[in-house]
């Protein structure tokens, strides 16, 4: 289970272009939900995920997953479960245009203190999971918007993580694509994993189980 609690985040604290782009937001997501997080462009909705992914810090308030205070973790321990339980696809992809999609998938393995046997096996069926294998050995700068989302997806999933988060995944896709890619993210919520996706299509907020609305960085209820 994910945890916040009153969480601020202010961007640039003390400087003259303070900005509280989070005020004091609470919400629970239970293991194995689908959630959906909606709300107006410069709502907060990134630097919400941005927090939930471990990749962002906040002034105040409290995080917690399964019940463990994310701030009382270790360097390492914050290392390790960034990598190893969550699972997060940008919102603008963050793929290394010059690396190959298998190139982009293994980037997780490598970091992984895990030891991790067969690496290129394991990316190449998170490559196979997401339909797109053949692409394995193609530069990501010469693939289309749809074969890099799921490039993204493929890297997000491959350490198999408790938990994914999703950018605005269907942001740029035509609505057969995005179609394609949200059966994706139903499919790893049915195999037991906590999907959280930002959009905003509703098409998208429709198939998730929950909608979450932010507002000037505030929780709609
Ligand atoms: N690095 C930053 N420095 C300063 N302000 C920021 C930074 N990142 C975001 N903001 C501001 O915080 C607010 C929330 O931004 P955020 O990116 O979370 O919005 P969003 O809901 O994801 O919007 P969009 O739908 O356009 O992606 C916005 O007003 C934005 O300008
Ligand atoms: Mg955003």
């Amino acid at each position: 289970m994910i945890q916040l609690k009153n969480i601020v985040k202010i961007y640039n604290p003390k400087k003259q272009n303070e900005f509280e782009a989070l005020h004091k937001v609470s919400a629970t997501i239970e293991d194995g939900e689908m959630v959906a997080v909606i709300g107006k462009s410069g709502a907060g909705k990134s630097t919400l995920l941005h927090i939930l992914a471990c990749i962002d810090s906040y002034q105040e308030g409290e995080y917690s997953i399964d019940g463990t205070l994310v701030k009382d973790l270790s360097e390492r321990q914050y290392a390790k479960l960034r990598n190893e339980k969550i699972g997060m696809v940008m919102q603008d992809f963050a793929l290394v245009e010059d690396f190959t999609a298998l190139e982009n998938v293994m980037i997780p393995l490598n970091f992984s203190k895990k030891k991790t046997p067969n690496k290129k096996e394991k990316a190449l069926a998170a490559l196979r999971s997401v339909g797109i294998e053949e692409l394995a050995k193609k530069p990501c700068n010469k693939l289309s918007g749809g074969q890099k989302q799921r490039v993204a997806i493929a890297r997000a999933i491959v350490n198999e993580p408790s938990m994914i988060l999703a950018d605005e995944p269907t942001g740029a896709l035509d609505s057969k694509t995005s179609a394609e890619i949200m059966e994706l993210f139903r499919s790893l919520n049915e195999q037991g994993r906590t999907v959280v996706i930002v959009t905003h299509d509703p098409k998208v907020a429709e198939q998730c189980g929950r909608v979450i609305e932010i507002s000037d960085g505030k929780i709609m209820v």
